[in-house]
């Protein structure tokens, strides 16, 4: 039986390659890819990689590569029919039945297809033609390139009842394709069926493969109602489950290892004027869980940036609420907040691609979202309001399914509840119990660690404003990475590889600094098997990481350091990063320990008005740890207290 292209794109949708991989052979995740030992041949060092965004495998030992359906044909020996069989049963569904009802609607699907490309062929001439001067003029005003509007396919819908019916009628279409098309207007009441869409600006909307599958029009006069009019739903195009410039975002996002939603179809427009392809957006409703799965199959943590004005705010939650229950271990949402009253359109227009990457770079985490959100809910200067908060924050938790997550999600909201209210709770206690403060002298550790003075802690009562979403309360101070993490960085700058090997190691990095994440993400964004540090710095350059790789490459300290220069041993390198690395998780982890102890400690004296010396004891023994673990520093070779190598050379 032949299968539909629509039957096998639905079972492409539904299965990740590396779920359909994974069930033969052992993949480890490295940055965007998954890797692990050919199933072709026998291999000892990997050379097998699965990419989901891509849809497909390549096996480097073996010269292969494939989607899910040549996977299971090569690896089970099995004739196309079966593999897509085998695959339909693991995706739950059931296999297309041969009818002739099938057989027409696939027919009928071509044929709505021709129609609508018809129809977007043209819009576009008439907005060339004579009746789209106005329409010229009013994509010249807001500033989009003839050039814009060519990639987009942007037309002009006459001011007339007919024009489209006709011209499609002269193409040989049906006037009951046009209409199921959703390109007339008709209904009981309704004569003759007349064009849906008149004296608008035309935005063709595509399917994953580029096909014209519909259209959002936009009224050329603020007087017009609605401002966009969309095609109604259709057998070809489900608003939900569709993204605006999706077919081209896919390909885009695969290279920036990220993907942007925004709000309107013009935001997606101006976007990629200032060389931004990797941006989609939703087609006239709030953002649906099958578009959450779309941006998802494009990157790990899509990007959604909403208008910095009431309703983008709003939907920014909306599109939390929906995420929730779908995000797990990677596989989350940032927000990036724009500031009040602008759209990306705007900004874009106003400041550049530099204006947005700062905005898209400033994207902040969900948990944070959530925090922020609660935070802003209420005043929260009685201890009823602070427990409500609490309890807010807690159900937002519970609506995650994947368990160690939701864990971790709760951790999370702790951590950053004891920042805002740890400071106000501690100077009362202060006040109050002088013995407390004295004894807290030995164990708190000062510094970053501790929630010592110029912290940038809130004062006194907490009382959370809109401002609070801007004031960068909830971030990190932003401060130069700590020397072991430049150390850290200054070993994957300079051997690539490394990046590669330990990508699930870099990952789970943790910096103090922004600009450490940022270089960590496009560290692990850029790095390939067998790439040169030249090209690594080259790529480095031409996305603006210049400054931090000029910082890091400056360093005093590491100047000296004989491991970490490019003409060092990769294999050096790499036994000096394991320890770097190993000593740096273990700190972190140390530190979170730290905090979990400290809010113990705090807890106990609001309850029971003393601290347990078993809370003490807990304390005093992460702090030995965490002493330990300095002293561990010094033994790696040339860092830490012990003198440089310099005499070594390679
Ligand atoms: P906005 O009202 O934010 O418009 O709608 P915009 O994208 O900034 O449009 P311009 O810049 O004024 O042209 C955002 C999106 O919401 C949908 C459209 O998809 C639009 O792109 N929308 C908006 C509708 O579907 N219908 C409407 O009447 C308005
Ligand atoms: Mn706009």
């Amino acid at each position: 039986m032949k299968f539909t292209p629509t039957f096998l794109d639905e079972i492409r949708a539904r299965l990740p390659v590396s779920e359909v991989v994974g069930q033969r052979v052992r993949l480890k995740k490295r940055g965007r890819e998954w890797c692990g030992l050919s199933p072709f041949t026998s291999e000892k060092t990997p050379s097998f990689w699965v990419n989901d965004q891509k849809g497909q495998f390549f096996d480097f030992s073996a010269g292969k590569n494939g989607d899910i359906f040549e996977f299971v044909m090569e690896t089970q020996g099995l004739p196309f029919p079966e593999a897509v069989e085998q695959l339909a049963a693991l995706a739950g569904l059931s296999m297309p039945v041969e009818t002739p009802e099938l057989a027409a609607a696939e027919r009928r699907r071509a044929t709505h297809l021709e129609a609508l490309e018809f129809a977007a062929d043209f819009f576009e001439r008439a907005l060339k033609g004579g009746a789209g001067a106005k329409a010229r003029a009013y994509l010249a005003e807001r500033g989009i390139t003839l050039e814009a509007q060519k990639k987009f396919r942007i037309g002009y819908s006459p001011n007339e009842r007919y024009a489209l019916r006709d011209y499609l009628a002269g193409k040989g279409c049906d006037a009951e394709v046009m209409k199921e098309a959703g390109l007339l207007t008709h209904g009981e009441d309704i004569a003759v069926p007349y064009d849906f869409f008149r004296d608008r600006l035309m935005f063709p909307i595509c399917d994953r493969g580029g096909k014209v599958i519909a259209f959002g029009g936009r009224a050329l006069s603020k007087d017009v109602q609605p401002k966009y009019k969309n095609s109604a739903e259709t057998p070809l195009f489900h608003k939900g489950s569709n993204l605006y410039n999706l077919h081209v975002a896919r390909k885009a996002a695969h290279e920036r290892g990220t993907v942007i939603a925004v709000e309107g179809y013009v935001d997606v427009i101006a976007l990629s004027m200032v060389g931004i392809d990797h941006a989609v957006a939703g087609l006239g409703t709030a953002l649906t869980p099958d578009q959450c799965e779309l941006l998802w199959k494009m990157a790990e943590e899509p990007i959604l940036c909403f208008d910095g004005d009431r309703a983008g705010r709003k939907a920014a939650f909306r599109a939390v609420e929906t995420a929730l229950p779908l995000i797990g271990p990677g596989k989350s949402l940032r927000f990036a907040l724009l500031p009040e009253g602008q759209d990306p359109d705007d900004l874009a227009r106003a400041g550049g691609a530099s204006a947005l990457e700062a905005v898209l770079g400033a994207a902040k985490p969900m948990s944070e979202m959530i925090f922020a959100h609660e935070a802003e809910a209420q005043t929260l200067d009685t201890p009823e309001r602070r427990a409500a908060f609490e309890r807010r924050l807690r159900d937002c938790a519970g609506q995650i399914r994947d368990e160690v997550l939701r864990r971790h999600y709760l951790d999370d909201f702790r951590d950053r509840q004891y920042k805002l209210f740890g400071r106000a709770r501690r100077e009362s206690y202060n006040s109050g119990r002088e013995p407390y403060s004295a004894r807290r002298e030995q164990f708190v550790p000062r510094g970053r660690q501790g929630y010592g003075a110029g912290s940038g802690q809130p004062r006194g009562p907490v009382a959370a404003s809109a401002a609070l979403l801007q004031s960068g309360l909830f971030s990190l101070p932003k401060e130069a990475p700590a020397p072991r993490e430049t150390l850290i960085l200054a070993l994957l700058v300079n051997h690539p590889n490394l990046i590669v090997r330990h990508a699930e190691d870099v990952a789970r990095l943790e910096f103090t600094g922004a600009s450490g994440e940022k270089m960590r993400d496009a560290l692990l964004g850029l790095a390939e098997p067998e790439m040169t540090a030249e090209t690594l710095r080259e790529k480095l350059g031409s996305r603006g990481f210049s400054d931090i790789f000029d910082g890091i490459a400056a360093n005093a300290t590491l100047s000296t350091l004989w491991c970490v220069r490019p003409d060092a041993h990769e294999n050096d390198a790499d036994e000096v990063l394991r320890q770097a690395l190993a000593l740096h998780h273990k700190q972190r982890a140390l530190n979170r320990e730290l905090r979990q102890a400290e809010a113990a400690l705090a807890r106990e004296l609001a309850s029971a008005g003393e601290p347990s010396e078993a809370s003490f004891a807990a304390l005093a023994d992460i702090k030995a740890q965490l002493s330990a673990l300095e002293g561990a520093e010094a033994t790696i070779e040339g860092f830490g207290a012990s003198s440089g190598r310099e005499d070594r050379n390679v």
